[in-house]
This record gives C-alpha cells, structure tokens and sequence, in this order.
C-alpha cells in the first residue's frame, strides 16, 4: 500500500489538525465541498475538520438511508449544532432500499450501497450545492481490507482505481486515510467533540445491511434493527470494542404457546480488538447471554434462536456481510 500509517505513538494531533486543515483547503481550492455525516467517530471527525478548515464553504449532509439505527438522524444533528456546524437530513430511504432489492450476495449488496451512495445521492447532493468535493472519512484500516479482498468497504473508489471525477463528477478528499479508529478518536477528542461521538463503538457504513444475511428490506431492518438496541443496552457496559446483532436467513423451528413457530434466529457478536485487524470474542458472562436470549425471544418478532459467535478473526471477520 502506498498510503503511509501514522501509528497511535507517532500522532501528534495539534500538528495533525493544523496540516489536514491546510490539505484540505489546498485540495480544494477555494471551491464548495460536500460532506455526509453519519453516526460514527470517523465522519465526525472530517465534519468538524472540514468545518475549521473551510468554514460555510463546507455543506454538510446526514443522508437518512433507512439502514440506520433508530432516531439517529436527530441526534447526530443536534449534537452537531451543539457545535454550530448545520446538518442537513435528506430522505433517500427509497432510493436504498430500491437499490437493495432482491440482492443477497454481500459483496452485491455492498456495491449497490456504494452506488447509491456516490452516484445516486451524492451526485444530487453536488448538483444542488455547486460543490466540486466530497470530504470523507475513510480510514487506513478501511483500505487496508479492501485491497486485501477481503471485504469491499463502502467507501474506498481511487485506491481501487476509480476516478471519482469521470464516473461521479467529483473529487475525493480523504484527511483520515494515514490513522486507523484509536488514532481518529485522538483526533476527535482534540477537535473538540463530546465524549459520546469520539468513545462511540464503530458502525459501518453499511449500517445494519451489514447485519442482515439475505435480503435486506424494511422489515427485516425493523427487526435487526430492535435487536441492535437491545445489544447495545445489554452490552455497552461489558468495554469490549463493538458488538451487534445479526439477522439471519434461514428459519428454525421453535415452538410458542404450545404452538409450532418456524422462527427467525438472532446471532449476537461482541469483540475485544485494538485495531479490527484481528479480533476476539468478548468473555461475556452467561447471565449477562441468558438475559439477551429473553430479550430477544420476547422483544423481536417471530425470533425463536438466539446464538453467541465465538470464532476469532481470522477466519471470521467482525461483520457478518
Ligand atoms: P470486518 O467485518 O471487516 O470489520 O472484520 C472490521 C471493522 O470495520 C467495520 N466495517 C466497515 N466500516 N465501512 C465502514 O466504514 C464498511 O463497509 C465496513 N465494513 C465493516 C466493522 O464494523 C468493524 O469495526
């Protein structure tokens, strides 16, 4: 890879900022920029960069693509204006879920997220703003899989030998490519942000698609999608790096009322890692696992299976898509 790694030792993030904020402004040459805020540290991080660095000049989006976790739009935007930096929301439930469509391959359904993303929504976004650059948050870890072929992350184009210019109509300005997530929440903590947004465990920009084997609809988003809050309120007390419900596709029979229920299964994952490189499952006690099968069986509709992942990465990896 020709991209150089800043480790967490080597970072220094006064002078980190200061020199991203001037490669920002050099990169984009006195020219409007867009950029989409999402609920993770990473776009957080290039928002209020790009913020310091471009001022107004800087549009910033929250694109609603109905994959998300609930109500997060709201706050993402009112943690934003805490910050005096206004979040516009634009509705492309539609557009994704289209898109999404009767595809069940994971590699299909990441490419279908990442055209709608570039193509579809952000090349309306840069009509209607005028902008001629997009400020994102990619990572080095990010790039590091995708050209290892191991899984496409959503947002990596030039490194992959797409010319953002010719097949989008615009460039890519990326300030984070040289750290991975612990050397990124340096930085956000440094800019200003509140603990919330730079402790905040990583989701992927495939949000719960990811998180959903088979096809992805609204439905079956509605469902992995309860299934994530319980998750989160049963696990965010137990440190591990992230965690995550999964939505499987084949169905079970489990039994409900004294009644036959051919039922839908939940997987759980939790993984202790400092880099997502390599990882390792979470020792969660068995209450804390007994009490999250309740919850599950009980909260989320039709689920009758409820399993805990234990393999390491490798051979597994921390997503499920
Ligand atoms: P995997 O599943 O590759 O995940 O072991 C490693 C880390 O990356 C996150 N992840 C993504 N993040 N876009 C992102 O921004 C993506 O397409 C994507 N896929 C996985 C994952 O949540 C974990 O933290």
């Amino acid at each position: 890879m020709d991209i150089k790694e800043i480790t967490l030792q080597e970072l220094n993030t006064d002078k980190f900022i200061e020199e991203q904020k001037k490669s920002i402004n050099d990169a984009t040459a006195g020219d409007i920029a867009i950029n989409a805020l999402s609920v993770g540290v990473d776009s957080s991080a290039v928002t209020l960069l790009g913020h310091k660095a471009l001022g107004n000049r800087l549009k910033t989006y929250f694109v609603e693509n109905g994959i998300m976790r609930q109500d997060e739009p709201q706050r993402v935007v009112s943690v934003f204006k805490k910050l005096g930096v206004p979040v516009e929301i634009i509705d492309a439930k539609d557009k994704f879920f289209a898109a999404l469509k009767g595809l069940t391959d994971p590699e299909e359904k990441r490419e279908a997220i990442t055209q709608t993303f570039y193509k579809d929504v952000f090349g309306d976004l840069v009509k209607k703003s005028g902008a001629k650059h997009l400020l994102q948050g990619t990572i080095y870890t990010d790039v590091e899989e995708t050209i290892a072929g191991i899984k496409r992350q959503h947002n990596i184009l030039s490194q992959l030998g797409i010319d953002t210019e010719k097949e989008f109509g615009y460039n890519v300005v990326e300030p984070l490519i040289n750290l991975r997530k612990p050397g990124v929440r340096k930085v956000a903590q440094a800019l200003g942000l509140p603990e919330e947004t730079f402790k905040r465990p990583p989701f992927p920009g495939p949000a719960l698609a990811a998180r959903v084997i088979g096809e992805v609809t609204p439905e079956r988003i509605a469902l992995v999608g309860i299934a994530t809050q319980i998750v989160e309120e049963e696990l965010s007390s137990s440190g591990a790096f992230q965690y995550m419900a999964i939505l499987h596709e084949d169905k079970v029979t489990g039994m409900r009322n004294g009644k036959r229920e051919f039922g839908l299964q939940i997987e759980v994952r939790c993984w202790d890692t400092a880099d997502a490189v390599t990882a390792t499952p979470t020792n969660v006690s068995f209450d804390t696992l007994r009490k999250l099968a309740d919850r599950m069986t009980n909260e989320v509709p039709g689920v009758v299976s409820v399993t805990y992942h234990i393999a390491t990465k490798p051979p597994s990896t921390m997503e499920v898509v």
